[in-house]
């Protein structure tokens, strides 16, 4: 490898767009084009994706990366014409347009619709150095894109970003970093880095993902109003379009490319408590106890870095936790599962095996000149896998053994930007190399560092499927890529007990579900600092709500346990924890719809009203799937928001009260009432109260609706598997569909036929209908007169149903 190693920002250089272009090939789905010395392909991927690659100085195109889960595509079928100065490429769904002299590349789709246009004068190119010998440096000539802004264009997504929804008039750096303690919403880059920016244009949508793996930035209208920018340090011109037109059409595309969540296993979707650390296996046993006496429900409890010797990862402190396995079955046996960390940083001491074995087979970042490269993490100097090596991930996911066969659940990855302590919050020099292992090539750190996390995730997802292969992994990370969705859920590092964080979740989790990666969580209560019980009954209000739902905090802080506080806090914690675990079907059923489809799980509003541009800066509240709007407090003292209803009637969770969208409202939330909202007509699956998943069987099975006239017919969605394994991958899942309407005075709910072979374990099926004022006067069941009650003081009815694989259909006459 070269030995010289500069970053762009400091060697200057002058940004050249690529200039005339000639077709020199093309085959089924492709155009491949000259510019210099500048090959460029442009190629439709599938109806609505298409990608854009530029090479230059004679680079074979290659489009293998991290993010890209799908390399094989169906056939696709695409008709091109040529006149003189002009190609078009184009399948059924959108066109792209290729002018020869300058080349420049722009999209419209069958509409007419034009998005994602070069800006006519700088399109794309690279950045030429002063000097000819610009390749010998080992990043390459920085490649750059500048795209027109439409008129009205608004800019989203960009992953991680704590700073609000909409991203128009910004600059967006895409750069893995463990930031300092406290960061606020002023910080850019976070621990995982996504390059896609979803576009919004007069209620219509496209993405944008710019593949590249080393330092990236983008400029979304902010240096000049009319065009965006994407850019790299290095590396080849890589760039996918999502054509939508909606933003749901677009993420499922854009996940199409990069990898769907996963299933997780049904207790992953549990209540979860962290500290760091627990400190022994009595000081476990003791937390474990106080969620089972105080009867608020749990699932998983986390060992942080202190379970292990000396920080040495794969081993045991045997004086803190003497019988880990005991201490996990025991634990097992009272419906918990034990979690570990594990960091990157493998200690260098010639008498502890996983270090020698790194060594020795080679599987270490290395310095330029051939050692290996250390610096300090927790348990001081470190080595550091290689993992874009396979051969290091295969070792990596093997090592894991070592936890599972102590009854370790689920692996927790963190520190992987990697984080470094020489000096504190840095990472790896660019210059770092990774030498990919045999066959592979070599890179330096500069080139692939906002891979490194995901590459880990990976390596645990893939070590713990080759060890359970009946059993779903649970794997977090900390830092990532685009794609991380693919091998783990990502939890969003150290925040703070401040107010402010609380409402940073917000916009965090929804720019996240906005780019692919729909299972995440932040730590409920704040990590640094010490909460308080207001802040840590609001938090767990919001907390409740997220896809992965999780209690952490800080080695010096107050205790952060849901008792904690005392009361009333105590109790506002066991209320919310406790919907959260009877919301479990609802959420496992959104969970495979975002397997599926790609879709988020707690979404911004904008995701399923892009029409009504209220909702792009709506980054306070959020919908949970399609059927509950949160809208949760994040000040101190105060019982009243703001809250925007978007179209559509929405009864609040706590009254009942009915409210028709769009609207602005004051809602009123006392602590234990966040503002909740149902969408008329639409059915929340909820299972009976439990200490934690799988206590007993979903029995009765409760939908929750609220039947309104004059209000659009909504969905029931209900999705049951056993919850764990891969049987659902053959037929053994059950999905139940079906709708509500109110016409006139006669509500009609429809229960399709159960589909797939898996049978739930219950009896009953209880329909709880909300907001009904008076005593109906019949309520048939297929035609028969059904069993049910009416609670006038509650303006409730509720159906009881025999569960079976029949269609049902309830009708309810007022
Ligand atoms: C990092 C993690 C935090 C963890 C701590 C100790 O700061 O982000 O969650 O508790 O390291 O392992």
């Amino acid at each position: 490898m070269a030995e010289t190693f500069e970053r762009t920002p400091e060697t200057g250089g002058r940004y050249e767009p690529l200039g005339t272009a000639e077709l020199v090939d093309h085959d089924d789905r492709s155009l491949r084009l000259r510019a210099g010395s500048t090959i460029v392909e442009v190629s439709a991927l599938a109806e609505d994706i298409f990608r854009v690659g530029a090479f230059p100085e004679g680079r074979p195109p290659r489009y293998d990366s991290e993010a890209i889960a799908k390399e094989d595509w169906e056939p696709v079928e695409v008709s091109m014409e040529r006149s003189d100065r002009k190609l078009t490429l184009s399948t059924s769904a959108a066109t792209a347009h290729v002018s020869l002299d300058p080349l420049r590349i722009s999209f419209t789709d069958a509409s007419g619709r034009a998005f994602a246009a070069d800006d006519e004068e700088l399109g794309m190119g690279f950045v030429r150095r002063p000097d000819a010998d610009v390749f010998t440096q080992p990043l390459g000539p920085p490649p750059q894109l500048y795209k027109k802004r439409e008129e009205g264009e608004r800019y989203f997504g960009c992953g991680e970003r704590t700073s609000g929804l909409e991203k128009t008039g910004s600059h967006q750096v895409f750069w893995n970093v463990d930031p300092p303690l406290g960061h606020t919403a002023s910080f850019n880059n976070l621990y995982t880095s996504i390059p896609f920016a979803l576009s919004m244009t007069n209620g219509r949508a496209h993405g944008l993902l710019f593949d590249n793996t080393g330092r990236v930035e983008f400029d979304l209208a902010l240096e000049n109003e009319d065009r965006s920018y994407y850019g790299a340090e290095g590396g080849n011109l890589v760039y996918y379009v999502f054509c939508g037109p909606t933003p749901a059409e677009v993420l499922t595309s854009y996940t199409e490319l990069t990898g769907r969540t996963p299933m997780p296993p049904l207790w992953a979707l549990g209540n979860q408590q962290c500290r760091y650390s627990y400190m022994d296996e009595d000081e476990v046993r003791e937390v474990a106890r106080g969620f089972r006496e105080r009867d608020i429900p749990c699932d998983v409890i986390y060992l942080d870095i202190h379970y292990m010797d000396g920080y040495r990862v794969f081993t045991w402190n045997e004086e803190r936790f003497p019988e880990p396995e005991k201490l996990a079955s025991d634990l097992r046996e009272q419906g918990f599962r034990v979690v570990t960390i594990v960091d990157p940083g493998v200690k260098v001491d010639e008498n502890y095996p996983v270090y020698v074995e790194g060594r020795e087979r080679d599987l270490f970042c290395k310095k330029l000149d051939g050692e290996e490269y250390h610096n300090a993490v927790w348990p001081g100097i470190c080595a550091f896998p290689d993992f874009t090596n396979p051969e290091t991930r295969e070792w990596w996911g093997e090592i894991h053994k070592a936890l599972l066969d102590r009854g370790v659940a689920g692996i927790w990855c963190d520190m992987n930007e990697p984080s470094l302590f020489i000096p504190r919050n840095s990472t790896m020099p660019g210059h770092v190399v990774h030498p990919g292992g045999p066959g592979g090539e070599a890179k330096y750190h500069a080139q692939v560092h906002n891979a490194y996390g995901s590459l880990m995730a990976r390596a645990v997802r893939e070590g713990l499927l080759d060890l359970r292969p009946d059993e779903r992994p649970f794997v977090i990370t900390r830092a990532g890529y685009a794609g991380l969705q693919r091998h783990a859920l990502q939890w969003t590092g150290d925040n703070s007990s401040w107010w402010e964080h609380l409402w940073m979740s917000m916009p965090q989790l929804q720019n996240l579900g906005l780019c692919g990666v729909a299972w995440s969580g932040v730590d409920v209560g704040g990590f640094w600092g010490d909460a308080n019980g207001e802040l840590l009954a609001r938090f767990t209000e919001f907390g409740a709500f997220q896809p992965f739902c999780r209690n952490h905090t800080a080695i010096g802080t107050r205790r952060q346990e849901p008792w904690a506080f005392g009361e009333p806090f105590e109790s506002v914690c066991r209320k919310m924890l406790k919907l959260r675990q009877r919301l479990i079907p609802y959420l496992y059923s959104l969970f495979e719809m975002c397997h599926r489809t790609g879709f988020p799980i707690l979404m911004p509003l904008l995701f399923e009203y892009p029409e009504d541009e209220t909702t792009y800066t709506a980054d306070d509240e959020f919908l949970l799937g399609d059927a509950l709007l949160v809208a949760p407090i994040t000040r101190p003292g105060i019982e009243h928001r703001h809250v925007y209803l978007p179209q559509g009637t929405w009864f609040h969770y706590w009254t009942g009260e009915r409210f028709d969208g769009p609207a602005h409202i004051l809602a009123h939330a006392p602590l234990g009432e966040p503002p909740l909202y149902v969408k008329a007509n639409t059915a929340v699956p909820m299972g009976p109260d439990m200490a934690h998943t799988g206590e007993r069987a979903m029995d009765p099975l409760t939908f929750l609706l609220y039947p309104a006239a004059n209000a659009s017919a909504g969905e029931l969605v209900l999705y049951e598997d056993a919850g764990d394994g891969f049987g659902y991958e053959n037929g053994e899942y059950a999905r139940r569909t079906g709708f509500c309407e109110v016409l006139g005075d006669v509500i009609s709910i429809s229960l399709s036929e159960r589909d797939g072979s898996f049978v739930p374990e219950r009896s009953l099926v209880d329909l709880e209908l909300g907001g009904i004022r008076f005593r109906p006067e019949k309520v048939s069941a297929n035609g028969a007169e059904a069993d049910w009650s009416y609670e006038e003081a509650d303006g409730k009815v509720v159906v009881r149903l025999a569960e079976n694989a029949d269609e049902t259909i309830v009708r309810v006459e007022l």
